[in-house]
């Protein structure tokens, strides 16, 4: 596994919303390179890039019309190039994100793929043979083509879905093709000439978009586990150091299917919503949350990943509400101290780190729908549109956030009780002890039902950290006996230890080296 994951700490970019330099109302890559010592300063080393790629924007660039082509409102090939360099220059990665499962319907396979007339991408996508007859469980395509055939969709209706197969064709059905078929065997070639392209170039890996649904009526995901388990041999062949994250959501398959990584997300059966967006969130102060049932599905799935890969658990991305629409002050302070102390490499999305707020009644933009509050641009200081833009605030790609107190980067660089300087010294703790970072292992220690503190064991060979995390306004204890060494981190009030008893202050966090 590329060595470079051990310690990585990710920062996730929506290029949209990042920097603008040309004054043009959206992010471009010259501006994520002007910020990539702001990135490095905060303590992370590594980058995860949503969507670059040429597309018409009906979902955010989730909608690829080239692959091969940087979206010209970012730039050129030759400045993402750049951007490698100089993310490599200061010892950091940068990961891209690949969508493999669906393009845009503006895509020139698809629109070739559209003609009556067989030609080399008449089985690019998944298309019935007639009008008539839907892709059972998907939706579709139809009465857009002389083609005569109905066409699956991967998520909204111009997403075509890539043919790679199903996993067991029904016989009566021909239109079903395996994945053995010479349709979907040159769709996965394909994705391996644009993962080689941009890998060659020098990116270090790829966040992989809705990584497990491939393979088409593959329920239990054997099929799509086969097909990244052929790229991970490729990979393995060709690119060694480069990285897999997967948008899965399942680590046990994720992993299996040679992932490095996999998400823990709002959708899927891992508990996250518990944390931090439900009605009461288990890091809100008002003590209500329950995080059992999260430990219990992390327990389960880390016991499958031992030795596998790791599972990630992001602050937030582009698809959630903001964490800061749930959880607020010191709430948020004790979650970073719970994410940036968890196994895995942390994921933090751009604006978390200064507590960006979700955009409350914004109209959707570039398919965002209710995803567009949580993409507005960064709030870099109190200049013009927060620094983000030098154009007129109409032409900004997304309204900022108007609250007069709005966060700012500047503001809390200057504040040593902020958000951001809090982050930054989990982050520089983390990666001065090695039982805290990706690799090292977790016990959990106390993770009752509607109850708190949280606290679970960190250890990596002789080193052994005890963390207690209480994000309620009440103290709350647990029975436990050790030897509290040393105390490497606190927020809040210490615990103490006494009788074989932890009592952890209220709204307090803390990590302690134990025998
Ligand atoms: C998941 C991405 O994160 C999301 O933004 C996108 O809309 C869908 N996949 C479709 O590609």
């Amino acid at each position: 596994m590329s060595k470079w994951l051990d310690n990585a700490i990710f920062y996730e970019i929506y290029p949209q919303s990042f920097n603008d330099t040309n004054g043009d109302g959206i992010g471009d890559i010259k501006g994520i390179i002007e910020k990539l010592d702001y990135i490095r300063e905060l303590g992370c080393n590594a980058i995860w890039l949503n969507p670059c790629f040429a597309s018409p924007f009906g979902d955010a660039g989730y909608d690829v019309s080239d692959y091969y082509s940087v979206a010209p409102r970012y730039g050129t090939n030759e400045d993402l190039k750049l951007l490698f360099e100089e993310t490599h220059r200061r010892n950091m990665h940068i990961i891209l994100d690949l969508v493999p499962g669906h393009t845009s319907t503006e895509h020139k396979w698809f629109k070739e793929s559209m003609r009556a007339e067989k030609n080399k991408y008449t089985d690019r996508y998944v298309w019935t043979d007639s009008i008539w007859e839907e892709p059972q469980g998907m939706s579709c395509l139809r009465g857009i083509s002389d083609r005569d055939g109905s066409c699956a969709v991967n998520f909204f209706s111009h997403q075509p879905a890539l043919n790679y197969g199903f996993y067991k064709p029904e016989p009566d059905k021909k239109w079903q093709q395996s994945m053995d078929d010479e349709g979907p065997r040159a769709t996965l070639c394909e994705m391996k000439n644009i993962m080689r392209f941009w890998l060659g170039m020098g990116c270090d890996g790829f966040r992989v978009d809705m990584a497990g649904s491939l393979v088409k009526h593959d329920e239990d995901g054997k099929g799509t586990i086969k097909l990244w388990q052929n790229v991970r041999e490729f990979l393995d062949r060709e690119f060694p150091d480069a990285a897999m994250v997967s948008e899965w959501g399942e680590p046990d398959k994720a992993l299996q299917g040679g992932f490095h990584m996999d998400f823990l997300l709002h959708f899927g059966p891992s508990h996250y919503n518990d944390l931090f967006r439900c009605a009461e969130p288990y890091f809100s102060s008002r003590g209500k949350g329950d995080i059992s049932e999260f430990v219990k599905k992390y327990k389960e799935n880390y016991e499958k990943s031992q030795g596998k890969g790791l599972i990630c658990i992001p602050s937030g991305n582009h698809d959630m509400d903001r964490l800061a629409r749930h959880i607020h002050d010191d709430e948020l302070k004790i979650a970073f101290a719970f994410l940036l102390s968890m196994p895995g490499a942390p994921f933090i999305y751009y604006g978390d780190e200064i507590g960006m707020n979700y955009v409350e009644n914004l109209v959707s933009v570039e398919g965002g729908y209710g995803r567009t509050g949580s993409r507005s641009p960064m709030q870099w200081d109190s200049s013009t549109n927060a620094g983000f833009s030098s154009a007129s605030s109409e032409k900004l790609y997304i309204p900022l956030d108007k609250r007069p107190n709005r966060p700012t980067v500047s503001a809390q660089a200057d504040d040593k009780s902020s958000l951001y300087n809090e982050i930054k010294h989990l982050i520089a703790v983390r990666q001065s002890h090695n039982a805290l970072k990706s690799k090292g292992k977790i016990e959990f220690i106390y993770a009752e039902k509607d109850s708190y503190p949280f606290a679970y064991i960190r250890s990596m060979e002789n080193e052994k950290i005890l963390v207690v995390i209480n994000p309620s306004g009440k103290a709350a204890s647990f029975e436990f006996s050790c030897t509290l060494r040393e105390c490497i981190y606190s927020f809040g009030t210490e615990i103490s230890a006494d009788n074989g008893k932890i009592t952890a202050a209220p709204q307090s966090a803390g990590f302690y080296k134990i025998r």
